[in-house]
């Protein structure tokens, strides 16, 4: 049996992360531990919160006794950090929780692991660290040169608040590697794409404004380009450099789908557009917005160490991905609404508060 830790599973990755575990087949046991801010959605684990194979507790990574409590009383083989403030136009609002949580966090969990591990010898057995980190840390590529790429040897040249907490977390990660042996691995994806993202990210957020014909806000002149990754095949390769990466290494994340915002913006209004049979979702909706401040211009992955070394490579082309996440947000349009409410924030009370649920 494999057990695993996962923080920040009730958010967009790590639900999709901890439902393909329990979906593998595979002999798992899955904790989740979640301090269900406003981008903590237990509503997107319902299927599987009755399974005896997965355990939620509300607890927030930044606080030790809890932390350690749960270490203890779970004795994970592997913890996976997902858990983290992300979104780039809230860290520009209020940098002061992205250093708390994405550093003090990161290196409150790291002491933790450290000490909950540690064996007489100094070593740390079969246990791993994974940190989930972002292409972002490395900055921004030029427009104008399309051979530029993020490679794992790229320095690291964080921009917003947002990336420069999760650079700064990466470095705590490798240094508790370097100084104390710590089994710790990182990886560095690209934008993600999927069912289960809050719809403050751009393409959720184009998908419900399209449906309900209200305009499509677009930053600066909307040719900001992201490489986007469908979100089961970030979770595919987590797991796979989790077992097979070499310990102590970066592992970037990402598949050659370099789309520019506008791009992205009219691909969604045309299929949106097909599927609700509605001629009145056009172009007409787009609204050009001033920039986002420090907007970076182009990321881009080069994949190539990770299909190299462990053979991944991602599975869902854009134009199935992007068809797939738009159905799932057409027929989930009463999750859309929960969620951007804030109504689904009651459903742990609801769901959780007479069964006493695991709380830290
Ligand atoms: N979304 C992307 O495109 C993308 C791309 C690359 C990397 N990442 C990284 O992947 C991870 C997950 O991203 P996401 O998009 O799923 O984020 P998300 O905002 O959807 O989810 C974050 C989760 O963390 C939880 N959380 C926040 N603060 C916490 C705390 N102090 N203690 C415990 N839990 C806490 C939230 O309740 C939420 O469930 C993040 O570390 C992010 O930096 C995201």
């Amino acid at each position: 049996m494999e057990s695993y830790l996962v923080t920040g599973g009730a958010g967009f990755i790590g639900s999709n992360f901890v439902l393909s575990l329990l979906a593998s087949g595979r002999d798992v046991r899955v904790v989740n531990v979640d301090a269900l801010t406003y981008a903590g959605n237990l509503e997107n684990l319902a299927s599987v919160e009755d399974d005896p194979r997965y355990r939620l507790y509300q607890a927030d990574i930044r606080d030790a006794r809890a932390m350690a409590e749960i270490i203890a009383a779970e004795n994970p083989r592997y913890v996976v950090n997902f858990a983290a403030e992300s979104h780039v136009d809230r860290s520009i609002e209020d940098p002061g929780i992205f250093e708390s949580t994405n550093v003090g966090g990161t290196v409150n969990l790291l002491n933790v692991v450290k000490s909950a591990w540690e064996e007489p010898d100094g070593g740390f057995g079969e246990h791993r660290y994974l940190q989930v980190s972002t292409d972002e840390v490395y900055g921004s590529l030029p427009l104008d040169d399309p051979s530029a790429y993020f490679r794992e040897t790229t320095p690291l040249s964080p921009h917003s608040p947002y990336s420069a907490s999760k650079a700064s977390a990466d470095f705590f990660v490798r240094a508790y590697g370097d100084t104390f042996g710590l089994p710790v691995l990182i990886t560095r994806c690209s934008n993600n794409y999927g069912p289960y993202q809050f719809p403050e990210k751009l393409i959720p957020l184009m998908i419900r404004n399209a449906c309900r014909h209200e305009p499509l806000p677009v930053y600066g002149d909307g040719l900001n380009v992201r490489d986007w990754l469908y979100v089961e095949d970030h979770c595919t390769a987590i797991d796979l450099v989790l077992h097979e990466g070499r310990i102590g290494e970066v592992y970037n994340v990402g598949g050659h789908n370099e789309r520019s915002n506008i791009e992205i913006v009219k691909t969604i209004i045309r299929l949106v557009s097909e599927r609700l049979d509605d001629p009145a979702i056009d172009d007409s909706l787009i609204r050009f917005v001033e920039d986002r401040k420090g907007h970076d211009r182009r990321y881009g992955i080069d994949p190539a160490k990770i299909t190299a070394e462990l053979g991944w490579s991602p599975e869902t082309p854009f134009e199935e991905g992007i068809v797939r996440t738009i159905d799932w947000y057409l027929a989930h349009a009463e999750w859309v609404e929960r969620v951007t409410s804030g109504a689904y924030q009651t459903y742990y009370e609801e769901m959780y508060g007479h069964r006493g649920a695991a709380r830290a």
